[in-house]
């Protein structure tokens, strides 16, 4: 979604904004803007486009632009199509403002305006709130009274960065459902949407909360509260470095980040384990509560909603307590039943996502206990949530989710040993096995799958001209399919669909014609017959198989066209090492067709409207 950067200092501000919405193209954009106070007021460059767009445009138009102030955009269109006049920032030769959110009584307010003699070059909602903001700021000539009325008047969600042409030097930030932080350095100060937009030059931030309104200056930063009054905020660090946010040699960040994986499950697991047994170290979640829970519900979008299903049958497996996972846009119009008997696990890599944040608020209403999975500190779910477990992973910049997935899945794994062994259903020896596996073996088996790029690369060979595709798998190998299938589509744009094995003869089978390629996950000892009878079926009818089965499994050699053997893990955490490799025929198929890994189209890394 929209990014947004603003900084006030004593260094020239244009690079710095443009190396901060560089930092910030990982959250998937359609066009970019700056505005900087000048000499003759304040000055804005946008454009339709990449961010080298825009540099284009200073280097012929603007060679001299410098500036100790200014504000940045890049915009994720919602309200009309990406062009220069929907860019940001909006407003009038008095105000000018960036936005992330979406300001849902925009027609409202338009007319509203219109009656005050306002007109619109854009079909933005952001225009709208600049014009209002243009409006109370001409009755009061007052910055803070001006987004005090304005924002009294905002339905919807908004993290707003805003100039005024009489306040040079000062920017004016302010938020509601959408995220922002104010971040401090020796040179000056800095707005943000995301904190790899200021690792450069600083780690030290606070985060502005609901309602609250920041006034940043070269060496000084005020908050107030929604009352008015000055909030005293804790300044919070990131424990990100500059190189986790930087491509560090790789291609692409995708490809960096899922060989991080196996430090990332350690960073993430290592800590919560003591003595060999489960340690989550969650003050509202005793083993008195856990024991006390009677349902699970697991709440998340796309790939975070695909641990979820590996969460559900780590749960299931091991602490048979039932578990639903559910899409967290119909979650929250759904008028789910929950009370203080249901444990609800929101996971979100991001923390910002706007439907797994209201299905949060919307579980803690209903009394039951919230525990968030986060990787973002210091994010909405992770500060709303009544428990929240942080997933070590450090950034995730690739649109794409993958180590992000792998930690989730990884604290799945733990909580359900957690859980078993609360509820009497393991012993401790057991536990301790299944935590070895999970921190000491895991990290090696993808370890050993990363070494099968090559492998993948072959794979994505075969797929490359598809134009539909099918993954299968039965019980946690259809779990698996989900996400390989999301990951391809999503980046390498070939339409696919995972499909339960058993399910297909049940419609789906009619799809399969000569050379439709099948890509079959296998690697649960007790389902291989099952699989393979369902692997014979698509065959019969001309599917192109690829297996991906465990290495110790003999695959007869006529059931498919390829076979591709990975680590091995116990069956239950098979998921590990097996997303690993499908990831990489993800990443590969994406590479060969030439397409954007990092930022495929349409796509944005933090989905804060609904
Ligand atoms: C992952 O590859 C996707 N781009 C996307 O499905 C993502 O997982 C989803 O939007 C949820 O995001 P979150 O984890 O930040 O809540």
């Amino acid at each position: 979604m929209c990014g947004i950067i603003g900084y006030s200092g004593v260094e020239n501000s244009v690079p710095k904004l443009i190396e901060g919405l560089k930092a910030l193209e990982y959250r998937g954009y359609d066009s970019a803007g700056i505005a900087v106070f000048t000499e003759n007021g304040i000055s804005v460059v946008k454009s339709k486009g990449r961010i080298a767009n825009i540099e284009k445009i200073l280097d012929t138009e603007y060679p001299n632009l410098e500036s100790v102030c200014g504000i940045g955009h890049t915009r994720w269109a919602t309200h009309g199509e990406p062009s220069d006049r929907n860019s940001h920032p909006h407003g009038t030769d008095r105000i000018r403002l960036v936005h992330n959110g979406i300001i849902e009584n925009y027609i409202q307010l338009k007319k509203e305006l219109s009656a005050c003699g306002y007109s619109f070059e854009s079909d933005t909602d952001t225009e709208i709130a600049s014009k209002l903001i243009d409006l109370n700021y001409k009755t009061s000539g007052d910055p803070i009274k001006a987004i005090k009325s304005t924002v009294k008047k905002l339905e919807g969600s908004y993290a707003l960065g805003i100039i005024f042409d009489k306040y040079p030097g000062k920017i004016f930030a302010a938020r509601k459902d959408s995220p922002l932080i104010v971040a401090l350095s020796e040179n000056g100060n800095f707005i943000a949407s995301d904190i790899p937009a200021v690792l450069k030059h600083t780690n030290r931030y606070y985060q502005l909360e609901q309602g609250e309104i920041a006034i940043v200056e070269k060496d000084k930063v005020t908050v107030y509260d929604e009352f008015g009054s000055v909030a005293n905020k804790e300044v919070l660090t990131a424990d990100w470095d500059v190189g986790s946010a930087e491509k560090g040699g790789y291609e692409h960040f995708m490809l960096k980040e899922i060989n991080e994986e196996p430090l990332a499950i350690v960073n993430t697991i290592r800590p919560r384990i003591k003595d060999g047994l489960p340690c989550l170290d969650l003050p509202h979640l005793s083993d008195e509560a856990i024991k006390a829970f009677k349902r699970v519900s697991i709440v998340a979008c796309g790939t975070a909603m695909h641990a979820g299903f590996i969460g559900r049958t780590a749960i299931e497996t091991l602490a048979r307590i039932p578990v639903k996972v559910e899409i967290a846009s119909e979650f929250r119009y759904r008028n789910p039943i929950l009370d203080k008997e249901d444990l609800v696990i929101i996971i979100s890599q991001s923390g910002e996502t706007a439907d797994s944040l209201a299905a949060l608020r919307l579980s803690k209403e209903r009394g039951a206990h919230t525990l968030a999975i986060v990787n973002v500190a210091g994010s909405s779910i992770a500060r709303e949530a009544d428990s929240t477990l942080y997933t070590w992973a450090g950034p995730e910049i690739a649109v794409a989710s993958t180590k992000a997935y792998t930690v989730q899945i990884s604290l799945m794994y733990l909580i359900a040993t957690k859980f078993a062994l609360c509820n009497g259903r393991i012993t401790k020896d057991k536990a301790k096995e299944y935590l070895h596996t999970l921190l000491t073996l895991s990290p090696v088996a993808v370890e050993n799958a990363l070494v099968l790029s090559a492998e993948c690369a072959k794979i994505s060979e075969k797929i490359k001209n598809a134009e539909h595709l099918f993954y299968i798998g039965r019980g946690i190998d259809y779990d698996i399919a989900q996400e390989a299938s999301l990951k391809l589509k999503e980046i390498s744009y070939i339409h696919s669909e995972a499909y339960a094995a058993g399910e297909m003869k049940h419609g789906t089978i009619s799809l399969i014609t000569d050379g439709v390629p099948v890509i079959a996950v296998c690697t649960q000892d007790h389902l291989v017959e099952k699989m393979i009878s369902n692997i014979k079926e698509v065959k019969a009818r001309g599917a192109f198989v690829l297996i991906i089965c465990k290495e110790n499994m003999q695959i007869d050699k006529e059931v498919a066209d390829e076979v591709l053997k990975i680590p091995v893990l116990s069956d239950l955490f098979m998921p590990i090492p097996a997303m690993t490799v499908l990831q990489l025929v993800a990443y590969h198929t994406s590479v060969i067709r030439g397409c954007d890994v990092d930022k495929p189209r349409n796509l944005a890394k933090s989905v804060t409207v609904e």
